[in-house]
């Protein structure tokens, strides 16, 4: 047995062995919480789009050649949607997150982040130059007293959290965070990939109502939207300091211009069908009658099993079933805390969600849990 089909064995042993299948049965998983990869207007714009002469691709870097109307226009709309002075738009949601903390803290900053933040962060905050302090996950005490300790050694304070987090669906307390950063003149890096077009009034977000002081904010665009990148919006400094100094915006071939074109669609739609939203927020109030959980924050619903094993057989019992769910297993969550990641969407019907809650009732009571 060779070193990697030893490594493949033991992540088997471990029940961490992953493999690619295609999606079949009734959603539960997918981020596309609005049912917005099917939108009629996408599909049509698409192919107007491509008959009407768009490039497929960009054919180059955005400071070379690459730098199409369509990704002007995303930028420019963006940026007036969310409130913030510019906006950059990249190809995926982990492209911008490595990009932001590659580029902007440096070697005499500091990155306070929360312990549970996405990889694509904590890989940013990796390649940084800047040191990082991980804390307790929500805790605004645990930031204050990192604020304190640093304050008057760190040239800049950065503190990365998100508004909704992927894996547990809890919010941030954004409100206060944004003021424990303005107290400190820190900068809060506001991760919105599960927010954006859900919360806020209007679908901006969880911090569609903070004014844009001390604030970046990061939306992708492949969740909610049902299309593809990531948004930066900040400051016209800190957005031209990305385009200077951000590797993977400067050393990556432009997204497609169509996919620029598709997601200021998707950006228009959400500002104008908030029928949607609502649906997805009467489907999360009916959950919370329905499913076996304790506690229901917003369109994801952890069902925390801890053991990898069980995730797995229950995940495998409820796919036989005839439901798409995953048991989510270490590294994406911490040690011990394997679970099934329920997501929300609007094509759930009441009767789907009330026969879904029976059979994992079912399996959860057969396990005990
Ligand atoms: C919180 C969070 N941030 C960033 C990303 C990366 O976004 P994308 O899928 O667009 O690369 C994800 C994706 O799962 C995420 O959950």
């Amino acid at each position: 047995m060779n070193k990697f089909q030893k490594k493949l064995r033991l992540f088997e042993q471990q029940n961490r062995l992953r493999c690619l299948s295609q999606p079949s049965g009734i959603d539960f998983t997918s981020n596309d919480y609005l049912g917005m990869r099917e939108h009629p207007k996408l599909r049509h714009a698409a192919l107007e789009a491509l008959h009407s002469g768009m490039p497929v691709g960009a054919g180059g870097s955005r400071l070379l050649h690459g730098n199409c109307e369509q990704h002007i226009q995303l930028e420019e709309y963006a940026a007036l949607y969310f409130g913030s002075e510019k906006a950059l738009y990249f190809a995926t949601g982990y492209q911008a997150n490595t990009a932001i903390f590659q580029a902007l803290p440096t070697r005499h900053d500091v990155i306070i982040y929360d312990s549970l933040i996405h990889a694509s962060s904590r890989d940013g905050i990796q390649n940084s130059n800047a040191k990082s302090i991980k804390i307790a996950h929500n805790d605004l005490n645990a930031c204050e007293n990192a604020l304190k300790r640093i304050c008057n050694s760190a040239e800049t304070i950065w503190i990365a959290i998100e508004s909704v987090y992927s894996m547990d669906g809890d919010l941030a307390p954004l409100e206060d965070l944004q003021k424990l950063a303005i107290n400190y003149n820190a900068i809060l890096i506001i991760d919105e990939a599960h927010g954006t077009g859900i919360f806020g009034e209007t679908g901006k977000g969880l911090s569609e109502d903070l004014s844009y002081e001390n604030i970046i904010t990061l939306h992708t665009c492949g969740k909610a939207l049902g299309v593809a990148g990531g948004i930066v919006c900040g400051s016209t400094e800190i957005i031209d300091l990305l385009i200077n100094t951000a590797r993977p915006f400067i050393y990556s071939t432009a997204p497609p211009p169509m996919q620029a074109y598709l997601t200021k669609i998707a950006l228009e739609i959400i500002r104008d069908e908030p029928e949607r939203r609502k649906k997805l927020f009467q489907i999360i109030e009916l959950c919370k009658t329905l499913l076996p959980v304790s506690e229901i924050n917003s369109q994801i619903v952890p069902i925390i099993l801890k053991d990898d094993r069980i995730a797995l057989n229950i995940a495998e019992i409820l796919q036989n079933a005839g439901y798409d769910i995953h048991a989510i297993r270490p590294p994406s969550v911490p040690e011990g805390s394997a679970r099934l990641r329920i997501s929300l969407n609007i094509n759930l019907t009441e009767e789907i969600l009330r026969n879904f809650s029976i059979c994992l009732s079912e399996q959860l009571k057969k396990e005990a849990l």
